[in-house]
């Protein structure tokens, strides 16, 4: 059967970043120049080693950051421009979930509700469904800091998640999760794409992004390095090596 990339003829662009440079401190760039384009339905992997640039990427594509030059449009909306229509765009899930960390889980995920305008009888259905999927529902009367990190891990995906966005952009969003939630997660991925979504998740783990990822960018010291399947990337590099050699080949030549 044709999947929905092959109907769409796999040119329908959800992410464009467009020569996105960005240097925290002068003379140093942490993003050199960055271009990609991510496809709508994918999901993509956005590779390299600690320090790479995935965060500072992530960062800038949901307006936390801005670049120094260059811009990033959302489903057309570029996010220095026309912020609050393009966060309106997707949902974010950021590396580190210790966050509000004095509200109980049910004050967390009302909270988003409310920003995200969602109607009381939705809300708590949508709040039901995650919070059980993920396995937290018990816990949403305690407050997210007596959470475990995992626990916190969760009720943030359920937050990012309420609104049901159409784009997901996830920052090593398998990280702290135990082997169920993880495994649920990466189904929830896959289900959402094939539902004519789009998935941009960063991971440093390649059998994730391997076993998931329609498409892979690299980026190594701030520069992309590969963007492509995983198919082309053992092509283009020496085929009989294993996916972990190709990756540290790739992201240490690059100087
Ligand atoms: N707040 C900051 N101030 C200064 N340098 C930073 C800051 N955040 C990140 N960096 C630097 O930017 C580079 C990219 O970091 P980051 O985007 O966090 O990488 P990754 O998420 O791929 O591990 C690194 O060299 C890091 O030291
Ligand atoms: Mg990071």
């Amino acid at each position: 059967m044709e999947s929905y990339l092959e109907s769409k003829g796999r040119d329908f662009v959800m992410i464009k970043i467009e020569n996105v440079s960005k240097s925290y401190v002068k003379d140093k760039k942490s993003i050199d120049d960055l271009n990609l384009e991510i496809r709508d339905g994918e999901i993509f992997g956005f590779l390299g080693p600690n320090g790479a640039g995935k965060t500072t990427t992530i960062k800038m594509i949901t307006g936390i950051l801005n670049p120094d030059e260059g811009d990033i449009l959302i489903d057309g909306k570029s996010i220095t421009k026309e912020p609050i229509e393009a966060k309106r765009k997707f949902g974010f899930v950021p590396d580190s979930p210790d966050m509000f960390l004095k509200l109980k889980g049910i004050e967390y995920l009302n909270f988003l509700a409310d920003i995200y305008e969602l109607p009381n009888e939705k809300r708590k259905e949508r709040i039901e469904e995650l919070t059980k999927k993920f396995e937290i529902y018990d816990n949403l009367n305690s407050e997210i800091q007596s959470y475990s990190h995992g626990m916190r891990q969760k009720v943030v995906i359920c937050g990012a998640l309420l609104n049901n966005p159409k784009n997901w952009i996830l920052d090593e969003p398998m990280t702290g999760l135990d082997p169920k939630s993880s495994h649920d997660l990466k189904e929830m991925m896959r289900k959402h794409c094939n539902n004519q979504n789009t998935v941009f998740f960063s991971t440093h783990v390649l059998e994730v992004a391997e076993k998931l990822c329609d498409r892979v960018g690299i980026i190594n010291k701030g520069k992309l390095v590969f963007v492509g399947t995983f198919e082309e990337m053992k092509n283009k590099f020496k085929e009989n090596k294993s996916l972990e050699d190709l990756f540290l080949e790739i992201t240490e030549n690059e100087e």
